[in-house]
């Protein structure tokens, strides 16, 4: 089955109609669907599919013997997000398996397609839940009890959709029968487009983490208090908006408030809480740090001066991440061969960093990992607007391809 028809097939999923995005939160009736076209997709392709006691999916062509190569992304979404973070992945992976059926190709070892669950941590608030728990690097009691906005645990939103949130944890046999991660992804920046090259190679991650910054003041009205009188959270959440900015442009860095919670939130009233996420993600973990220096004593500062009440708390991180060398220039070596009858490079795959989280980059603390990158003309992701040409997921598509022929083939 061509790209195009499994792609065609999963775009409707969970689309939000008047904005264009995408509203796949984990374990909803959206996420269902998805599931369901992965499960789907399996059986089409005679793959054997499971879904592990994380909650992740597999789809396993079993053939030949020893660890496995694995490649596949997630399903789920930002809110709002676009249709190929995390999907692309998964329908390269799909389409990657058909394309070496039909040239006749016989994996020396198991192949599989996987979808993490909760990767963007949309509903309970950790990225990579999914590949965090099967590696071990979350609790799996502190996962359970991990909330969504409206109060539901994770344990209660998979006992709903059939799962055993008590057989949540650490997956050891699954993690050492794999013998390679490659995750294909959207390309999150432009840098392919100015390299002229549709595929690039994931060299690092950027470390990178989340914050919740939790102001308390004291609602008041807000046609007769005084300002002398006011405990009022947004002013050092306003601080803290403006200290992130500030210091990321001071440590070559990212810092981005994206999510934001003023209650009760009356037009006529001073909030008495302001819950806001800071994400932020720098080059290195000294910049990483003394970043989060700067915000943190800002927002203190400012919420000592208005008499509002600051708890600080990190509900995410990931450690800077290399990819494996070897795989990495495997990968590359594969991707820019020269054409035969030219002798220039057919293709070239250049090697990207980047400041976004990914399953491969919790997966790469325990099995050799890598990534590849598809071209994004404008850049915009975790946006209605994010796009990849066509012509560039079919060339993802054969880039996957060559890469899993390589990995499974000796
Ligand atoms: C995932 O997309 C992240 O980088 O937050
Ligand atoms: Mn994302
Ligand atoms: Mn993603």
């Amino acid at each position: 089955m061509r790209f195009a028809e499994l792609w065609d097939e999963l775009l409707p999923i969970g689309r939000d109609e008047q904005t264009g995005g995408y509203r796949r939160y984990s374990w909803t009736e959206a996420d269902t669907a998805c599931r369901a076209w992965f499960l789907r997709t399996a059986a089409l392709f005679g793959l054997r599919a499971e879904c592990d006691r994380n909650g992740n999916l597999w789809a396993w062509w079993e053939e030949g013997t020893g660890r496995a190569v694995v490649t596949g992304s997630h399903l789920d979404s930002v809110p709002d997000g676009g249709a190929f973070d995390g999907p692309l992945g998964i329908v390269t992976a799909f389409a990657a398996v058909d394309q070496l059926r039909a040239r006749g190709f016989r994996p020396v070892r198991p192949l599989a397609v996987a979808a993490f669950t909760e990767e963007e941590g949309a509903r309970f608030g950790v990225a990579c839940l999914g590949s965090r728990l099967m590696t071990g690097a979350i609790e799996p009691a502190a996962a359970r009890e991990l909330r969504d906005g409206t109060g539901v645990s994770l344990a209660a939103a998979m006992s709903a959709a059939g799962l055993d949130p008590d057989a949540l944890g650490p997956d050891e046999k699954r993690v050492a029968g794999i013998d390679a991660y490659v995750e294909l992804h959207i390309e999150q920046g432009s840098a392919l487009g100015a390299l002229g090259a549709a595929v690039g190679v994931g060299s690092v991650i950027w470390p990178h983490g989340r914050w919740l910054f939790d102001f308390t003041g004291r609602a008041d009205h807000a046609g007769t208090t005084r300002l002398s009188d006011r405990h009022d959270p947004m002013l050092p959440y306003a601080a803290a908006v403006l200290a992130a900015r500030q210091a990321a442009a001071g440590h070559g860095a990212l810092a981005t408030f994206g999510k934001v919670v003023a209650e009760p939130g009356a037009a006529n009233a001073i909030c008495s809480t302001v819950r806001a996420w800071l994400d932020a993600r720098a080059p290195d973990a000294a910049a990483l740090d003394r970043l989060l220096g700067q915000v943190t004593a800002e927002a203190t500062d400012a919420a000592v001066q208005h008499g509002v009440g600051l708890e600080i708390r990190r509900e995410s991180f990931t450690a800077e991440v290399s990819f494996d060398l070897r795989l990495r220039d495997r990968m590359a070596s594969l991707l820019g061969r020269p054409d035969a009858g030219t002798g220039r490079p057919a293709t070239s795959a250049p090697a990207l960093p980047t400041g976004a989280g990914h399953d491969a980059g919790v997966l790469a603390a325990r099995v050799p990992s890598g990534m590849l990158f598809v071209r994004n003309p404008s850049g915009v992701s975790h946006s209605p607007a994010e796009h990849a040409e066509r012509a560039d997921c079919e060339a993802g598509v054969s880039a996957l391809t060559a890469v899993l022929a390589d990995l499974a083939g000796q």
